[in-house]
């Protein structure tokens, strides 16, 4: 086990930055998911603690180790590929030994710890079998176990549940978590999928265009995020944005749509613009609120989405199936004003949010953790 310090941090190909001025610290035994869109230097920064790419400028520490300019096989790390790179002409049991075979292992304890990951990985009866008899969930499997064997002190995942079925991947998911939980291995996980970042993670780091936006607990992320682009990355169906404005009174009024301001609202005069964000699970239907007409209605099983039409702007509110909302139905919707996010409309930086006390991750995500 051990730490993985990365300080200014800036990795060019040719004229495109593909990492920017990046400091981030990942602790020791930590589970930490890169998470941001295709592109956004997820992959390049994995590449450099692995040391299959050499940052343009910058220091990579692991431990108290200095391994800016150390090869890859030197690094003790392991690194899981999204596209597994398993040897098609070798069975599972010689795939997993590989790596130690190559670093001169012992036969029996290259037998050993295979039979041990492979225990772990319920892989015991695959041994004998090559890649092309396993499923895609056991070759993802078998991957995992190439990188269990060598007891590294930093495991790096690179999108590795992406090619799996959608069932398989929330089922991995929970597995990978426990093993990675059971393991107190550092890990640092990169995707695309706010899901897996949410569920998985002790702490989640969010990219775009190769700069490091936010690092924080998935709660924080969820409930604090540093600034608009985070708040629309994270929370499925999305936050809703509407422009806004403060008004002599205190509310916040988005075309003819007036809601109650967020208390404590510090630094904001009125006639000032803000760009206002809610997320569904906020908006409640209620007999008391305002007139709200549902536009759209989706069905998602145990959820409905309900698009609403509220006074004149479109909201998006996520209530329970057994609300059995249809379209066209006059409702009522409410939005606690501490519940309301608001950043500025220039830079797009939080300036007021819930905070992580301002609430629970939404029930999707916490049963599936
Ligand atoms: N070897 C390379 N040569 C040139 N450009 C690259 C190379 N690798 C990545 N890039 C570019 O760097 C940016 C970040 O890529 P990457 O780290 O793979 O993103 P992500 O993993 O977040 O999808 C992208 O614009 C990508 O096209
Ligand atoms: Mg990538």
């Amino acid at each position: 086990m051990a730490s993985v310090t990365l300080t200014s941090i800036n990795k060019k190909f040719n004229n495109l930055s593909a990492v920017k001025d990046l400091d981030l610290e990942i602790r020791d035994g930590e589970f930490m998911a890169l998470l941001g869109p295709s592109g956004c230097g997820k992959t390049t920064t994995l590449n450099m603690i692995a040391g299959l790419d050499v940052p343009t400028s910058g220091t990579i520490r692991i431990g108290d180790r200095d391994v800016t300019n150390l090869p890859a096989m030197h690094r003790d790390i392991a690194m899981v590929f999204q596209s597994y790179a398993l040897y098609p002409h070798m069975t599972v049991e010689r795939n997993m030994g590989f790596a130690l075979r190559v670093r001169g292992y012992e036969s029996d304890e290259i037998d050993r710890r295979v039979a041990r990951a492979a225990e772990m990985l319920s892989l015991g009866d695959y041994l004998k079998r090559h890649p092309r008899q396993l499923s895609g969930g056991q070759r993802q499997r078998v991957a995992l176990g190439r990188a269990l064997v060598r007891d590294p002190q930093v495991f790096l995942l690179d999108e590795p549940l992406s090619n799996l079925d959608a069932v398989l991947r929330v089922q991995t998911r929970a597995e990978l978590s426990s093993l990675f939980k059971n393991l107190a291995t550092t890990a640092v996980y990169v995707t695309h999928d706010q899901s897996e970042a949410m569920t998985m993670s002790d702490r989640i780091a969010v990219f775009s265009h190769g700069q490091l936006q936010q690092v924080g607990e998935p709660l924080e992320i969820y409930r604090a995020p540093a600034n608009r682009f985070v708040a629309s990355f994270v929370g499925s169906p999305p936050m809703t944005f509407l422009d806004a404005m403060l008004t002599d009174d205190g509310k916040l009024a988005a075309g003819d749509l007036r809601l109650v301001a967020p208390p404590a609202l510090q630094g904001l005069r009125p006639g000032e613009k803000v760009t206002l964000g809610i997320r569904p699970e906020d908006v409640q239907l209620v007999p008391d609120g305002l007139a709200a007409n549902a536009d759209i209605v989706e069905h998602l099983g145990s959820l409905q989405i309900v698009y609403l039409a509220l006074s004149g702007q479109r909201v998006v509110a996520q209530v329970v199936e057994g609300s059995q909302i249809r379209r066209g139905d006059a409702l009522q919707a409410r939005i606690e004003p501490a519940k309301l996010y608001l950043f500025s409309p220039e830079t797009g930086k939080a300036i007021y949010t819930p905070g992580r006390d301002g609430g629970r991750l939404p029930s999707h995500l916490e049963l599936s953790k």
